[in-house]
């Protein structure tokens, strides 16, 4: 029986496309439903491709009601079955509530070597400190932002004449590797976890 598998985007989904073509391949998790809350993601179009049902929840049509958001979010995703969600790439901030209902199966990547670097411009930030290396992080979602039990993290080297552009491209080759793998064994010891007769 595989799990299926929710994702939520803002952009351009990279990191998206790479956990579908992951789930297709032989794995524990079956995507179900991919939601966007920006109406002009290019992921939107990309995961139709793959022939993933996609919705768009436009965050700003709800101004600051995120209630009403992560309502909306949720219909889509309790009609979809979805049991675990992956944010990949996923701007906004859930509330405690949303992150409490989907409490250890809602999961984040991020583009630096979590506890460093929280936050957005990661790589200007990175390379703006002097560090010699950065990184990606997958990690359990708890209601502080780009917090909770690191599941998987991979170093990539910061070089002398890096740009934040060249080193953006460098850790999200780094990324969709990253995930895939992670989601993968999250999942086969999450199918452990769970009782027999779930
Ligand atoms: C990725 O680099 C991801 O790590 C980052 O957004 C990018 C999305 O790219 N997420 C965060 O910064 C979350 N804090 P993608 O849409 O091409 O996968």
């Amino acid at each position: 029986m595989k799990t299926n598998v929710a994702i939520l985007i803002s952009g351009t989904g990279t990191n998206m496309v790479e956990l579908i073509k992951g789930m297709k391949e032989d794995h524990p998790g079956k995507p179900c439903v991919v939601v966007s809350s920006n109406p002009e993601a290019a992921g939107i179009t990309k995961a139709a491709n793959l022939d993933i049902k996609t919705y768009i929840v436009n965050k700003n049509n709800f101004g600051s009601d995120k209630r009403a958001f992560e309502e909306k979010l949720n219909e889509i995703l309790f009609r979809h079955e979805a049991e675990v969600i992956c944010l990949a790439g996923f701007m906004h901030i859930l509330s405690d509530d949303f992150v409490s209902l989907w409490n250890k199966n809602l999961l984040n990547i991020h583009p630096s070597l979590l506890p460093k670097f929280k936050g957005l411009n990661t790589h200007k930030r990175a390379i703006e400190a002097g560090e010699k290396e950065t990184g990606c992080t997958v990690h359990l979602v708890t209601p502080n932002l780009d917090d909770g039990p690191i599941l998987g993290q991979t170093r990539v080297p910061i070089l002398c004449d890096d740009t934040t552009e060249t080193l953006r491209k460098r850790v999200l080759d780094n990324e969709i590797i990253l995930y895939t793998n992670v989601l993968r064994e999250f999942l086969i010891e999450r199918i452990k976890m769970l009782p027999l007769n779930n």
